[in-house]
């Protein structure tokens, strides 16, 4: 099994320490500042894309420092805080409810991240296996178990997914949906919603550099991420685990046809009040 630990029926992976409350405490009471920006996404979704564009889109160049403010693993500090240039992006794995609560009064610009389970699965088995505080040694089968019955780190999926649509559908506060699928078909129609989204109006040709610019393999080649894991949690090969095939569709590569439908089967059943469709080629 994952190494987990558990707060209020979720469960959280190790960088949320032996007692999760704690953290999230310490996430809630964040003061937030003007222009605070949020990526929110269950994990495996496509963050560190969003992250890179919407990085260009706010610095309105190509040519910036990525940082990279995962807050759920960052110490959460003033001082670490403070030292994040205005406006400050950060990503969270965490549902719309647990984030800072001065964020939420503000009515912070959230842009939430989705991605097919399927392709999700997949990607997180891979990345489980590799990461060093998990190393997860179990068989696909195995994990695909786990996966479906939300016992993974932030739980289930579904859950996530829904909460945050529920959440959207209120209307009460600015959050935006954007598909990794969506991404891949048309980068530049999002970019322009992003865009638009956070009240930039950057030019078409912008656009087209910001999608080149954070292609798969572009990033894929890039040494100056920062990546806030401890040595020992990710190697230096981290790069080969955070971008590791960029495509959509290689669910195929381990699902059985058996464990496709079973994922179906779940997907109607768990989504039937849901107005989100997922493309899974
Ligand atoms: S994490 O660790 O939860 O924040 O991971 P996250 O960044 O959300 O998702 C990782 C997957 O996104 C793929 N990826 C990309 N796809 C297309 N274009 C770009 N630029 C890109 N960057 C990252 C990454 O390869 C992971 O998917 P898989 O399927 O494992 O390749």
């Amino acid at each position: 099994p994952l190494k987990l630990t558990e707060s209020s029926g979720i469960l959280y992976p190790y960088y949320f320490g032996d007692d999760p409350r704690v953290k999230l405490k310490n996430i809630k009471n964040i003061q937030s500042k003007t222009g605070d920006i949020f990526l929110c996404s269950y994990p495996k979704s496509g963050t560190h894309w969003i992250m890179e564009m919407v990085n260009m889109l706010v610095a309105g160049s190509i040519e910036h420092p990525t940082k990279f403010n995962f807050l759920d693993p960052m110490i959460i500090s003033d001082q670490v805080l403070d030292s994040i240039p205005c406006p400050r992006i950060f990503q969270s794995h965490l549902r719309f409810n647990q984030l800072p609560a001065s964020f939420l009064k503000r009515k912070g610009k959230i842009i939430y991240i989705l991605r097919n389970p399927k392709d999700v699965s997949v990607s997180l088995y891979h990345f489980v296996q590799k990461e060093g505080r998990t190393k997860y040694t179990g068989k696909w089968d195995e994990f695909f178990q786990l996966f479906l019955n939300a016992n993974v780190g932030y739980s289930s999926w579904f859950d996530h997914v829904l909460s945050w649509e529920r959440e959207k559908e209120k209307g009460r506060h600015p959050i935006h949906f954007v598909f990794y699928e969506a991404l891949q078909k048309d980068a530049v129609t999002e970019l322009d919603r992003m865009s638009k989204f956070l009240s930039l109006n950057h030019p078409h040709s912008f656009l087209q550099s910001v999608a080149e610019c954070s292609k798969f393999t572009k990033m894929r080649n890039q040494q100056y991420l920062y990546h806030p894991f401890p040595a020992d949690v990710m190697d230096d090969n981290y790069i080969d685990y955070l971008f590791r095939k960029g495509i959509v569709g290689d669910w195929r590569t381990l699902f059985s046809e058996e464990q496709s439908m079973q994922l179906d089967e779940v997907c109607k059943a768990e989504m039937s009040d849901s107005k989100l469709a997922f493309s899974y080629e």
